[in-house]
C-alpha cells in the first residue's frame, strides 16, 4: 500500500504555516465512490475539500475523465455538502486548464496519469502560477527502493533545476521554492 500520509501530514503542517486563504489546485481528481479505492488513490480530493472546509480558501480539481468530475463532485458533495462553494472540480486537460488558469496558485498536487511527460508539462504549466512560498506535491514519485518511478521521473529533476528543493519524500514528492521564507 503506498505511503501517502508523511507527505500529506507535512505538506498541511505547510500550509498551516502559510498565509491564507489558500489557493490549491490538483490534477487527477477522486475517480472511484467507493471506500475500497480510497487507499490506493489517495482520495486527496476530498482532503482538500476539507481543508477549505475547515479553513476557507479555494480549491480547484482538474479531471479529463467527465465520469471521474460526476463521481468527485458527488463524493465531495456528500462529504462537505456547504463547502462546495470553495471547490470547483473540472473537466478539462490538465495543462490546458493550468496554462490558462488566471491566479497564483499556493499548492499545487500532482496525480494525474502515470506519464512521466504529462507532469513535467503540468508543471511547466503552472509554473508561472507559482511564488516563493508555494508548495508542490506530486504523487506516485518512489517505490520502496526509492528509485524515481512514474509521475517523478522527469518533473523532479526539471523543478530541482529551477529552484525547487525537495523538502520531503516517501511515496510522493513535496518540493518548496529555495527562497521560502
Ligand atoms: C490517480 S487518479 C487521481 C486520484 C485523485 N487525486 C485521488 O487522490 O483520489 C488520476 C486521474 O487523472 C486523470 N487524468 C489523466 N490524464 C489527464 C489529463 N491529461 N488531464 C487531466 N486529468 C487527467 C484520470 O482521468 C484520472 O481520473
Amino acid at each position: 500500500m503506498p505511503l501517502r500520509s508523511p507527505t500529506f501530514n507535512a505538506l498541511f503542517s505547510l500550509m498551516s504555516e502559510m498565509q491564507s486563504p489558500l489557493t490549491i489546485v490538483e490534477t487527477g481528481t477522486i475517480r472511484n465512490h467507493l471506500e475500497k479505492y480510497a487507499f490506493g488513490d489517495g482520495h486527496s480530493t476530498l482532503q482538500f475539500t476539507k481543508y477549505v472546509s475547515d479553513f476557507g480558501g479555494e480549491f480547484y480539481s482538474v479531471d479529463i475523465d467527465p465520469i471521474a468530475v460526476v463521481v468527485s463532485t458527488m463524493v465531495c458533495t456528500r462529504e462537505y455538502p456547504s463547502a462546495m462553494d470553495k471547490v470547483n472540480i473540472i473537466e478539462s486537460d490538465s495543462v490546458a486548464f493550468l496554462k490558462s488558469f488566471d491566479k497564483p496558485i499556493d499548492v499545487l498536487y500532482l496525480d494525474s496519469a502515470n506519464d512521466a511527460e504529462l507532469i513535467l508539462n503540468e508543471a511547466k504549466a503552472a509554473l508561472g502560477h507559482l511564488h516563493s512560498e508555494s508548495c508542490i506535491l506530486i504523487d506516485d514519485c518512489f517505490n520502496e527502493n526509492h528509485y524515481h518511478v512514474e509521475k517523478g521521473s522527469l518533473v523532479i529533476p526539471f523543478l530541482e533545476e529551477n529552484g525547487w528543493v525537495m523538502e520531503a519524500n516517501e511515496y510522493q514528492a513535496l518540493f518548496i521554492h529555495k527562497d521560502r521564507f
